[in-house]
């Protein structure tokens, strides 16, 4: 990692939270006449490279989008490949993610019957063992939407205000992001979405009310930590007014 350039980065204006929505892995695949989750696997590599870059640069919170909540409409391959994909790289990845001190969080209907029993008790060992881990919050958002999130949340409040615990003056947003997925969760200051779309496709709808966006022109499989570096990079550059003048 010696070859990291962060000369053009303010290393005491590291963003708090960056949200990644790593787009390209099946064009990636396509272009080399391979199979679409041969794309997903390359991309695992191009995720590790990126949490190690963020340990490097001492990002706190990095969320990327793993499995949204429509993926489950991709043929059953893709789908069983994601599925068994995420247990593995877990198999594969923890222990080494939590002797670097990262916490590994999965935001997502956990509860979901179509994820295989032994998915769900590897990502919930994986929260456990690194829970107490503050170098690096890794969320994954896996089975996530931004959507099922809020109507999660409202669900929650809702059935508080039934039972007569608050009344309706007292939801307000903090109450709002204590019944969130990741309710320490700091709002995103970047959001990253690579390939050149130009889209949030239901990525943290709450969290990123006064986030910069950047897309770079880069299939995910290809992005390595320099070109995160890079991102942050370009945010640095922007002026937040957050709907100030
Ligand atoms: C979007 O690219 C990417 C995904 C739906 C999956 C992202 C997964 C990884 C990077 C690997 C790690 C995965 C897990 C489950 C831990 P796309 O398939 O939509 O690409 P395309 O737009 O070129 O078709």
């Amino acid at each position: 990692m010696d070859d990291l350039d962060t000369s053009r980065l303010d290393l005491e204006r590291i963003p708090h939270h960056v949200g990644v929505i790593m787009d390209g892995n099946g064009r990636w695949a396509g272009d080399r006449g391979l199979e679409r989750t041969a794309g997903h696997a390359a991309g695992e590599a191009a995720l590790y490279d990126c949490a190690l870059g963020a340990l490097e640069i001492g990002l706190e919170w990095l969320t990327v989008f793993t499995f949204s909540t429509e993926n489950w409409s991709r043929s059953a391959e893709e789908v069983q490949f994601l599925m068994l994909f995420n247990e593995d790289l877990l198999g594969r990845r923890r222990d080494d993610l939590h002797e670097r001190g990262v916490r590994m969080f999965f935001a997502g209907d956990l509860d979901d019957p179509r994820i295989p029993q032994s998915n769900k008790d590897r990502m919930r060992e994986a929260m456990e063992l690194t829970s107490a881990n503050r170098r690096l919050n890794l969320v994954f958002a896996f089975n996530y939407g931004g959507r099922s999130e809020l109507v999660r949340a409202a669900r929650e409040i809702a059935g508080l205000s039934a039972t007569g615990e608050i009344i309706p003056e007292e939801v307000d947003a903090d109450l709002m992001q204590a019944h969130l997925a990741v309710p320490d969760m700091p709002d995103a200051d970047l959001i990253i979405r690579t390939s050149g779309e130009q889209r949030i496709s239901n990525f943290l709808l709450w969290q990123s009310a006064y986030a910069e966006y950047v897309f770079p022109e880069i299939l995910w499989p290809d992005f390595r930590q320099q070109d995160l570096v890079d991102c942050i990079a370009e945010y640095q550059s922007r002026k937040r007014r957050f709907g100030r003048a």
